[in-house]
Order: C-alpha cells, then structure tokens, then sequence
C-alpha cells in the first residue's frame, strides 16, 4: 500500500503572461519612422482562480495596457498570452473571441464614456447575452433582472439612458454588463477615480462582495494604493512597463524589497505615524527613451554602475509569493524611515539625466504584428 500524501492539485493558472510585451507606435518621431512607445515589456504574470490581484504604478507605467492585455482586447507585439491554458492569440478569432466575451468581464475607469448612451440599462445588459446567445428571450429578459439585482439597481431604472442615472449607478450598470456571462475574471481598471469621493467606498465595497458571492478572480488596477492594498490578495507594483515586485498584499508597505515599491507606499503613510516620503529627485524617463539596465535607476538612490548594465531577473523573497527585481533590494526590517534618511545622503552613483545615458531599447520585437 502506498503511504505518500496525496497531493492536492494546482488549478491551473486562469490567464498567464509569458515574457509579454506590448510596443505602440508613438505620435512624436520623424515623418518615416515614428517613435516606439514600450509600454509593456517582458510581463510574466498569472493570475489564479478566485484570487484578487491589485496593480499599482504611477500614471503611464502601463497599468492600462496591462489590464487590456489580460482581457485579449490589446494584442501583446510579442510573448504569449493564455486563457485557461490556451494561447490567445493563436486561436481562431471567433473561439478568441468567444473565450475572452464568455471568460472575462472589463470595467473602466468613466462610464459615462463606456456605455453606449442610447441604448436603455436594459438593452446595454441584454446586449452581450444577445452576441453570446445565452438562453431564450425570456432567460435573456431574466438574467437582465437579476444582474441588476446583483449590482442594487432598482428595476425601476431598466429603461432608463445612461445619460439619467448618476455617476454611480452607471458603474454599478457597467458592472452588471461585465458579469452578464458569467465570467471567471474581471479586470476593473481605476473603476473609481471617475466618481464622486461620496460613491466611492460603496463601489468597492460592491467589487469585493460580488469577488465573494461569485467565486470571481479579479484583477484591481489604481493609483490610490492603499485601496489596493486593503482589496486585494497580492499586490503588483509596475515601473516603465515592467513588473517590478510582486507581493502578498498584508506586507507590502513595510515588507516591499523593490525601492520604488517603498517610494510609492511611503508617499501615502499611515495617519498614526506620518513621516514625509522617501525623495525621488532624479529625471522621469520616458516610456520611448527606456534607460538601458533598470528603468528605476535614474531616480533610484541605490542605484549603482551595475543597474545601468541589466535588467535584474527576479528574485524570490524569504516570504512565498514574493519576489523582486533589483540588484540592491532593500534589506528585510528596514523601516520608511531608515529609507528617507538613506535616500537623502544618498551620492548618486550613475549619471543621471537618461539623455546621456546609454538607452537600450528593452526589446525589439520581431513578432508582424509589431507597430
Ligand atoms: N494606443 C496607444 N498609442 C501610443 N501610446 C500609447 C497607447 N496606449 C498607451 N500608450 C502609452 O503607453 C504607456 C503606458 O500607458 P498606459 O498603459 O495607459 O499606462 P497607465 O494606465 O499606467 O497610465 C504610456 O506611455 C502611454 O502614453
Ligand atoms: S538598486 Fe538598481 S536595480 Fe534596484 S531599483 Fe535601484 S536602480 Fe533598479
Ligand atoms: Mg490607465
């Protein structure tokens, strides 16, 4: 008789990145040869059933295209995407289509721009039953009542226009509209920073009991980190279009080991023991100009010659499910406060402003679909 413990299976990943990046054209450059945009570069990432991932970064780190990318509405340049163990984009575009409408739910940051203003909450929330077939007409006319249900819309409001409801009763439509079919995952991406501060709180709060009610994996993309940090299990922080440290989402204010994770967070102290944040003061680099190596470095105070040579791979934390990227991480126990003061005597070690720098495209794509 065997006497190993059985192994409790895995499940499998519900969408996973592998080494994926996304390159825009940019709208500045020459007349011939515009510029690269390298928005997403070299993502690998997966996100688990049933599991609350928050995304943070600073405006244009490439958190959208990211989000976008994990709903298979933005083609990755190069590097693959899957979708339950199927790679997206070398399927058929009716089964990509029909994975990505049936398997994942999208809400954005503005309403009022998502839905289409003509069409009644009814007709908005019966739409993607109607492409996707689901049910008969009645079914149809049913789970339209029940999904406002779900999301406290009165029924009174079905045949209002978007146009009639406040600012958030048409989130809660658009969120209604994402989980219309069901789907495994939704990728909410800053779905409150278009609203009042007054509907704010309620909206989350109806994020994270639908995530319950649903068994839902949600991805939570938004500036305002602390939000983040408190919804979500693990927590994402981008630079550049890179990931750059993933982390339990408990931890991740004092136990972050990327500096520009502790930047971030130190930028929004607790109210109990406010301290001024740890200073940034090199340039900003530009997402067409990357700076060879790492892209933090020229704003980095532990910066050195070797950050400009390469990019660090991955380093696994003493705690599971953490892992970084830097050559210098911050030591464990090392307080905000410790930070501040080594950031201010810090003596810069690399040059510093990023046009003199050597900068190295992070990837050049081969893939045809590139831009
Ligand atoms: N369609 C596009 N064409 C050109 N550049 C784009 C496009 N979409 C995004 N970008 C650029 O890609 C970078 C990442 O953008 P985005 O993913 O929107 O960042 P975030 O959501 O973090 O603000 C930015 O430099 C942005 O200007
Ligand atoms: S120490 Fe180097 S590798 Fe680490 S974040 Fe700073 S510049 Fe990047
Ligand atoms: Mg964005």
């Amino acid at each position: 008789m065997s006497t190993s413990t059985p192994v409790t299976p895995v499940p499998p990943p519900l969408v996973e990145l592998s080494d994926t990046h996304v390159v825009h054209k940019a709208r500045s450059g020459g007349l011939v040869t515009r510029d690269r945009v390298y928005a997403l570069t070299g993502a690998d990432f997966t996100v688990a059933p049933g599991e609350t991932v928050g995304v943070v970064g600073e405006s244009g780190c490439g958190k959208s295209t990211l989000a976008k990318v994990l709903v298979g509405v933005q083609p990755p340049t190069s590097g693959r995407v899957s979708f339950r163990g199927e790679d997206l984009w070398t399927m058929k575009p009716a089964s990509r289509r029909s994975a990505i409408g049936t398997g994942t739910g999208m809400i954005f940051q503005d309403p009022s721009t998502a839905l289409n203003r003509r069409l009644t909450v009814r007709q908005i929330l019966r739409d993607p039953l109607d492409v996707h077939r689901r049910g008969t007409n009645k079914e149809r006319e049913e789970r339209v009542r029940e999904l406002m249900g779900l999301v406290g819309l009165p029924r009174a409001l079905a045949d209002g226009l978007p146009g009639q409801l406040s600012g958030g009763q048409r989130q809660r439509v658009a969120i209604a509209r994402a989980l219309a079919l069901d789907p495994d995952l939704v990728v909410a991406d800053e779905p409150t920073s278009a609203l009042d501060v007054s509907v704010r709180a309620q909206i989350l709060n109806l994020l994270l009991d639908l995530k319950e009610r649903l068994g839902l994996a949600l991805v939570f993309v938004s500036h305002d980190i602390q939000t983040v940090r408190r919804m979500s299990d693990r927590v994402i922080t981008m630079y550049l279009g890179r990931i750059v440290e993933e982390s339990p989402a408990n931890g991740v204010t004092d136990a972050a080991r990327h500096p520009y994770t502790r930047a971030l967070f130190s930028a929004t102290p607790g109210l109990l023991d406010p301290i001024d944040p740890i200073p940034l003061v090199g340039p900003v680099p530009s997402a067409t100009r990357p700076p060879s190596g790492c892209p933090f470095r020229t704003r980095c105070w532990k910066a050195t010659e070797t950050c400009a040579v390469a990019m660090p791979e991955f380093t696994a934390a003493s705690i599971p499910g953490h892992r970084f990227r830097c050559h210098h991480p911050v030591e464990e126990g090392r307080t905000t406060r410790d930070l501040v003061t080594q950031a201010v005597t810090a003596v810069p070690d690399t040059p510093s402003d990023p046009q003199e720098t050597p900068v190295a495209p992070p990837h050049t794509p081969k893939d045809p679909r590139e831009p």
